[in-house]
C-alpha cells in the first residue's frame, strides 16, 4: 500500500500554503513513482466553523491511522474572542496529546543564499545545518506540584522540573535515530551541575547511548554554555538533544540565525508504530499571518520544508528530501524572493504560487 498522509491546512495562509505543498506532492508521484494516499480535514478555526469544535473527533481518529500528518496553521484574530476551551490552538494541542508526540524536531538550516538574513555574521552561519531536539510533553511545563500559593504574608510561584527515566530515554533514542540519519553526532544539553533531574538526564541518555547507539558520537554540554557556543560558533553542532524548557529557549535562539519565519519547518514525532515508523506531526514554525492572509503573498517554503522533513524522517526517502531541499536551494540561490525575504534594498517579490512554480521548474530541472 501507499503510504498515507493526512494533510489539515488550517486558518490564514495554512491553506495558502499547503496548496503549494500539494503540488509538490504530485509532482513526485508524477515524476519519482513516490505516490502517497492524500486525505485531507479540517482544524483549528475553520474545524469550528464547521463542527463548533477545533478538532472532530473523526479528524483525530484519522490522524492516529496516517503515516504521517502535514498540519499549515491555526487560528486569527476572527477567533480570539472564542472561549478556550474550543480556541483553534486546542485542535493542535489534541492532536500533540493524543499522539503523545514527545520528540519536536526543529531544524536551523542556513541557506546560503539567505546568510545575509541571520543576526549573525555570513561566515559564522553559512552553510549552517543543526537540528535541536527538544522533549515536548514532560518536565518543568507539566511537573507536579504546581501553582501559586501564599506562604506567610508572601506569594510564592511553583513550577516542578521532572522526568522520568522512560521519559529522557525515549527523546534520547528519537535524537540518535535521527543522527543517524544526519552526520551520527549528537550533543546533550542540561543542568547537571545545579539540577537533579540535569544528572539523571545526562545518565540516561549515556546509558541509552552505550547500550544501543555506540556509533554515534555523543557528548554533553551544559544548556547555557550551549546559548552561548550556539551564537559563537553553532556549525560545530549536528543534533541537539534537550528538555522542554532549554529546547523552547534554545531552538527559537537557533532559529534566528538562520533568518526569516517563513523558511522555518518542525516536525512533532512519537513512539513507533506497528509498521516502524514514529506517529509524526509535520507544520511550519509560523502561524496563521492574519497580516497578510488571503493576499498570495505568503512564503510556502516552510511547509514545503516540513514536507521535505517527513521525506526524510516518516518514509525514510531522504533522497527525495534532498532533491528537494535542492530545489528550494537552487531557486533562492536564483534570487527569487518573496515578500519576507527582500532586502532592504527592494527588489520585485514573488507571490505564494510563483515561488510554488519556481520550486517546481527547479525539480524539473534538477
Ligand atoms: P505568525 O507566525 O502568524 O506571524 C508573525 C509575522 O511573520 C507576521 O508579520 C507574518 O506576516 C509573518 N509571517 C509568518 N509566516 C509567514 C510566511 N510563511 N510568509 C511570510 N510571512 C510570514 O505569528 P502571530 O502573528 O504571532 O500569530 C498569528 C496567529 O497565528 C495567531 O492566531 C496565533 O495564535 C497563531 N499561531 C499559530 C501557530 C500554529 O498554528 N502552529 C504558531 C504561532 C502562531
Ligand atoms: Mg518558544
Amino acid at each position: 500500500a501507499n503510504p498515507s498522509l493526512l494533510i489539515l491546512p488550517g486558518d490564514g495562509i495554512g491553506p495558502e500554503v499547503m496548496a503549494e505543498v500539494r503540488r509538490v506532492i504530485d509532482w513526485f508521484g508524477a515524476n519519482r513513482g513516490l505516490t502517497f494516499d492524500v486525505s485531507e480535514d479540517l482544524v483549528g478555526g475553520a474545524a469550528y466553523d464547521a463542527h463548533g469544535t477545533p478538532l472532530h473527533d473523526d479528524t483525530m481518529a484519522k490522524a492516529q491511522e496516517v503515516d504521517a500528518v502535514l498540519l499549515g496553521a491555526v487560528g486569527g484574530p476572527k477567533y480570539d474572542d472564542l472561549d478556550f476551551s474550543v480556541k483553534p490552538e486546542r485542535g493542535l494541542l489534541r492532536l500533540r496529546k493524543e499522539m503523545d508526540l514527545f520528540s519536536n524536531l526543529r531544524p536551523a538550516q542556513c541557506f546560503d543564499a539567505l546568510a545575509d538574513f541571520s543576526s549573525l555574521k555570513r561566515e559564522v552561519v553559512a552553510g549552517l545545518d543543526i537540528m535541536i531536539v527538544r522533549e515536548l510533553t514532560s518536565g518543568v511545563y507539566f511537573g507536579e506540584p504546581r501553582g501559586i500559593h501564599r506562604e506567610g504574608n508572601e506569594r510564592v510561584g511553583i513550577n516542578t522540573q521532572r522526568y522520568t527515566e522512560s521519559e529522557i530515554a525515549r527523546v534520547a533514542r528519537s535524537a540518535f535515530d535521527l543522527a543517524r540519519k544526519r552526520s551520527n553526532k549528537v550533543c546533550s544539553m542540561e543542568k547537571a551541575n545545579v539540577m537533579e533531574s540535569g544528572i539523571l538526564w545526562r545518565e540516561v541518555v549515556q546509558e541509552v547511548h552505550d547500550a544501543e547507539y555506540p556509533d554515534v558520537a555523543l557528548t554533553h554540554m551544559y544548556a547555557d554554555n550551549g546559548a552561548m557556543q550556539l551564537v559563537r560558533a553553532p556549525k560545530q553542532f549536528d543534533v541537539i538533544v534537550t528538555d522542554n524548557l532549554f529546547g523552547d529557549v534554545l531552538s527559537d535562539c537557533a532559529a534566528m540565525l538562520t533568518g526569516s519565519l517563513g523558511m522555518l519547518p518542525s516536525a512533532s514525532l512519537g513512539l513507533p508504530m506497528a509498521n516502524g515508523r514514529p506517529k509524526a506531526m509535520y507544520e511550519p514554525v509560523h502561524g496563521s499571518a492574519p497580516d497578510i492572509a488571503g493576499q498570495g503573498k505568503a512564503n510556502p517554503i516552510a511547509c514545503i520544508l516540513s514536507f521535505a522533513m517527513a521525506l526524510r524522517y516518516s518514509f525514510d526517502e531522504g533522497a527525495a528530501a534532498d532533491l528537494l531541499e535542492g530545489a528550494v536551494e537552487k531557486v533562492l540561490a536564483d534570487g527569487v524572493r518573496t515578500a519576507d525575504l527582500m532586502g532592504p534594498d527592494g527588489g520585485t517579490p514573488v507571490g505564494t504560487t510563483q515561488m510554488g512554480d519556481a520550486i517546481l521548474a527547479a525539480l524539473d530541472a534538477g
